[in-house]
């Protein structure tokens, strides 16, 4: 029930609607955005990061909780691991779902023995829960010149260029190669595919498949890989990676996660693909992340000697919801900003050009609710208006159920109207910018362990724009799946062995690092006493 404080702003934003719909605010100046970003983006609060005291990005700042579990304790004593045996065998062992199914369908298509092993089941990932759509410049007014321009820059020009080359430069290819596959893209009556704006980019070139994009995504690749009968493990995580006493990645050790029963994995080459770590909830925030998004993969690369590049910065999405409380912190798509929903303080005023990058975007709404004193009290905490019936004035009528049906769905669950009422929003965690390492063939520092999708860091700089993520899960999941595969061609794996582990205790232990977790996490805990997420009073 909205309390007589928020039905009272709700009036002021219907007062203004009119205007405000055709109001063109304007976008702020490189020198606003800096100013904004530092004083508001959760990113520059210092004291929510610390710095590593051991392993290769020792000295290096990461936020709280993810240091506590890179120097965590592992979940396994290698003394009594016996890696002589193996419960599976393969060429390509890959670790994880949207990434690690492309890569999976490359390697199988390179004629390698590939398996999947997955923590819940093969689609429970954040893939699945992508909603907006996905870049790539195939329009005759656009190009991956521009695609690339536009994500440098969003990126803080902090990108590695080389694997931002190849983003925008596959990309077209990438679309293609999931249209092939039965990805139902939303299309005009000719045929061409319907591309909208993301925040930060200058020309429209998000497809989508209405707003379930990453979830029809999904499924295709899914689809496909049981199609193609390659080998899924469900319920099964990644604990430990195995080497090889040549120091190359070998296998991995995993857990059942009914049985608990540990089990080993030998492999050729592996790939992570272990996604993000939205539920590991820095500094307080909710998240749009699946349950099992907990920085996995970092803790295993980091403790086999792979380099982390920008742990230190994290996506908030603009647009959590804020209300009701039953979805507190559940994605609501940029596509609403693109379909012409502007965002509107507590008294009616647009205070911001919808479309600016993420990263300005969150900070701005930050700050009209801190310091302004401009947002609107929810029992969570506090939101800005998103006001979603500025669509059907821009678009026309059925606007809404034609492009983003599920948003109407999951606000109508709870009896709001968005093609009447308008929404309230706040910033949820979203995507870690940074992650592993790796050269444009998607190989980390240590050989033979590839990496691919949310887990990688240095594809999108230090903040990321809408539809590359889906982009890099597709264009850097075939890359690692091909690499991977070639290399498995030569590769003759040593003695296995998880002398790393023990390595890294003891080199924690003479750091005087006490581990206070075992890690990697594997799920988040939610309960009293011991809740991972604290809901903070923004
Ligand atoms: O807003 C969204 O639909 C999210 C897309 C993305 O993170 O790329």
């Amino acid at each position: 029930m909205y309390t007589g404080e928020m039905l009272e702003s709700m009036k002021k934003v219907e007062a203004a609607r009119d205007a405000n719909t055709v109001l063109e605010p304007r976008r702020m100046t490189a020198a606003e955005k800096d100013a904004l970003l530092e004083t508001y983006h959760p990113d520059y609060k210092k004291s929510e990061f610390a710095a590593l005291r051991v392993g290769v990005n020792r000295g290096e700042l990461v936020p709280h909780e993810l240091a506590a579990l890179l120097e965590g304790k592992s979940r396994v004593n290698p003394d009594e691991i016996d890696l002589s045996r193996a419960d599976y065998e393969c060429d390509v062992l890959v670790i994880g779902g949207g990434a690690g199914s492309s890569a999976a369908i490359e390697a199988d298509n390179a004629g390698m023995k590939t398996m999947i092993v997955t923590k819940l089941r093969i689609g429970d990932a954040n893939t699945m829960m992508a909603e907006g759509g996905i870049q790539a410049a195939d329009k005759p007014n656009d190009s991956p010149a521009i695609h690339y321009l536009d994500a440098f820059g969003g990126g803080h020009f902090a990108a590695k260029p080389e694997l931002l080359y190849k983003l925008v430069n596959e990309a077209p290819d990438a679309i293609q190669w999931l249209n092939d596959l039965g990805v139902e893209f939303d299309k005009a009556p000719d045929g061409t595919m319907i591309t909208t704006h993301g925040g930060g980019t200058s020309r429209k070139r998000m497809h989508a498949a209405r707003d379930y994009t990453g979830a029809e995504i999904m499924r295709t690749l899914r689809d496909e890989v049981l199609n193609r009968g390659i080998p899924v493990i469900d319920f099964t995580a990644a604990i430990e990676l195995i080497l090889d006493d040549g120091g190359r990645c070998a296998g991995a050790v995993l857990l059942n996660m009914e049985t608990g029963e540990i089990k080993i994995a030998r492999a050729k080459c592996v790939i992570l693909a272990t996604g993000g770590a939205g539920r590991l909830h820095y500094q307080g925030f909710p998240t749009s992340n699946h349950y099992g998004a907990t920085a996995d993969g970092l803790i295993l690369g980091y403790r086999a000697g792979a380099k982390l590049l920008y742990a230190d910065t994290l996506q908030y999405h603009p647009t959590g919801a804020a209300y009701p409380e039953q979805i507190f912190g559940a994605l609501v798509t940029e596509k609403v900003r693109s379909l012409g929903a502007k965002l509107v303080n507590a008294n009616g005023e647009v205070f911001m050009h919808p479309l600016e990058t993420r990263d300005v975007t969150a900070a701005s709404i930050i700050r009209e609710c801190a310091d302004r004193g401009n947002g609107v009290k929810t029992a969570d905490g506090v939101g800005v208006w998103l006001d979603t019936p500025m669509i059907e004035k821009k678009g026309g009528e059925g606007t809404i159920l034609a492009r983003i049906p599920a948003m109407h769905r999951m606000f109508a669950q709870y009896g709001i109207d968005i093609r009447t009422e308008p929404i309230l929003v706040y910033p949820t965690l979203h995507y870690q910018n940074g992650g592993l390492d790796i050269t444009p063939d998607g190989m980390t520092a240590v050989e033979n362990l590839f990496a691919a999708g949310e887990v990688v860091g240095g594809i999108h700089g230090r903040n990321r724009l809408m539809g590359n993520s889906l982009l890099d899960v597709i264009v850097f999941g075939r890359n690692a799946g091909r690499h991977a595969a070639e290399r498995a061609k030569s590769v003759t794996p040593g003695t296995p062995t998880l002398a790393h582990v023990k390595a890294f205790a003891e080199e924690a232990a003479a750091a005087g690092v006490e581990a206070q977790v075992q890690s990697p996490k594997l799920l988040p805990t939610y309960s009293h006493g011991n809740p991972d997420f604290q809901r903070k009073a923004f």
